[in-house]
């Protein structure tokens, strides 16, 4: 099969080396050129975990073509996927103009053979619906064509094997002709296909993120009852998950989500019920509960802190990515400067990123060690899979005191004591 996908982020990208490496012509329309530069020289850009392999493969085999032209893909393409960014504006609304604007572009390239239009951007329900409009107003009489919508449930950091093992596989359109393409065009996944309409399709997407919020927002809210009451917050969750009804996945407490999803897709969801005239307390609670983690991790640093000099580790909004886009790093970083701290990070992948917002306002080191060496404690906001056996021991001597606050549980609080450690973590 021929297809566009507009957008290279996450989704787009890895989507497009997914399909590509199932045999299909995939072309990738751009708008910036040098990055579709990149993009042709095998640089994906962003850093994803098996990613650059799997372009530079594709690449090879001629099937991949990035552009930033829509009349060289989008006529010769039966299926173009729309995969461009819907971030927040101010009031929590998602900011759909780029959808919008890639619509029009569609429409105004569509030919008289079927394409299938179908979002993969996060969208608030109603929203492919407009995008039909907008296609049906630009795109030629004898143009045919059908909107779908094919939300995506990748995460950063498995983003390609999550596509390839996805717990399903969702195609909401009124269109049985569009329907039966994605079908044949996600033949090759063995997950389960729901088909359902497009409304349900898009709630489907902000339903599934507004839940693995809460599950966090939840846990987070047990550890805050833990450490008034001296409980365990580990062991109350590891009891509380075994009942198959609830499960122990996604609940691990912490310094709250981040990321450029679960932030953005609670608040947009609470727009959307505000606009319905849906009482969305729950949906807020869950918001303002994220937001006290990073507090509550705050406060515990600037009560027990043994002196200003502090270590970092651990900057993305989760690990294996690049990503700092509403990491819980920048809430804590911003807020120790205020308070004067000199602050030495590191993290494996997001030290660029982190530059970018606080440049020569913070110190960079190259490894873990050297981040620790002469500052008065540690802290860990990613868990990274190098901190979790690092030499305890070789860490106690380089930091001046041996305290560690710890957002994100990676060591047994038992262990660290022997070592002679004092050791904060979050809910124990
Ligand atoms: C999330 C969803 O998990 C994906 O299913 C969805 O496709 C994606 O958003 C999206 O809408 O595009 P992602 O943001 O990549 O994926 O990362 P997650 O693994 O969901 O983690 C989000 C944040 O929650 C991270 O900051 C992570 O540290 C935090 N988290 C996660 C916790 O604090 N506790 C947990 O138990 C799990």
């Amino acid at each position: 099969m021929t297809l566009t996908i507009v957008g290279h982020g996450y989704v787009g990208l890895v989507s497009a080396c997914v399909f590509a490496d199932f045999g299909n012509e995939v072309y990738v329309i751009g708008r910036n050129k040098e990055k579709i530069n990149r993009l042709k020289n095998g640089d994906p850009i962003i850093f994803e975990p098996g990613l650059k392999e799997l372009l530079e493969k594709n690449l090879k085999a001629g099937r991949l073509h990035f552009t930033l032209d829509y009349q060289e893909a989008i006529h010769k393409s039966e299926v173009v996927f729309i995969t461009v960014g819907t971030p927040p504006k101010d009031n929590g609304e998602a900011d759909l103009s780029s959808v919008f604007q890639v619509a029009e572009n569609i429409a105004k390239n569509l030919s008289n053979h079927f394409t299938v239009v179908s979002c993969k951007s996060t969208v608030p329900v109603g929203t492919n619906q407009k995008v039909e409009e907008i296609i049906k107003k630009y795109a030629s009489k004898k143009a045919q064509f059908a909107v779908a919508s094919c939300p995506e449930f990748l995460r950063e950091g498995s983003a390609i094997f999550d596509t390839l093992n996805a717990d399903r596989i969702v195609i909401g359109s009124s269109s049985k002709k569009a329907i039966e393409i994605l079908l044949k065009l996600h033949q090759p996944f063995s997950s389960k296909k729901i088909i359902t309409d497009l409304a349900s399709a898009e709630l489907i997407k902000y339903a599934s993120n507004a839940i693995l919020a809460t599950k966090i927002s939840f846990s987070n809210l047990i550890a805050f009852y833990c450490e008034k009451t001296g409980a365990d917050v580990e062991k109350v969750l590891d009891a509380v998950g075994l009942d198959k009804r609830i499960g122990r996945i996604f609940m691990n407490p912490g310094v709250g989500y981040g990321g450029s999803c679960l932030p953005k897709d609670v608040l947009a969801l609470i727009d959307t019920g505000k606009k319905l005239n849906i009482d969305t307390s729950l949906l807020e609670a869950v918001d303002k509960v994220n937001y006290q983690a990073k507090k509550n991790f705050l406060e515990k640093i600037l009560k027990n802190h043994q002196g200003k000099k502090i270590a970092i580790w651990g900057l993305s909004f989760k690990p294996n990515t690049d990503d700092i886009r509403f990491a819980p790093s920048i809430f804590i970083i911003e807020n120790l400067l205020k308070h004067d701290f000199k602050i030495k990070v590191f993290d494996p992948e997001a030290m660029r990123n982190i530059k970018k917002i606080f440049g020569e306002k913070i110190e960079y080191a190259s490894n873990p060690y050297e981040a620790a060496k002469g500052t008065d404690q540690l802290i860990i906001l990613t868990e990274w899979n190098e901190f979790k056996q690092i030499d305890l021991k070789k860490l106690k001597k380089i930091l001046k005191k041996p305290v560690i606050f710890d957002g994100r549980n990676i060591y047994d609080p038992l262990l660290l004591k022997n070592l002679g450690f004092k050791y904060f973590s979050v809910g124990r």
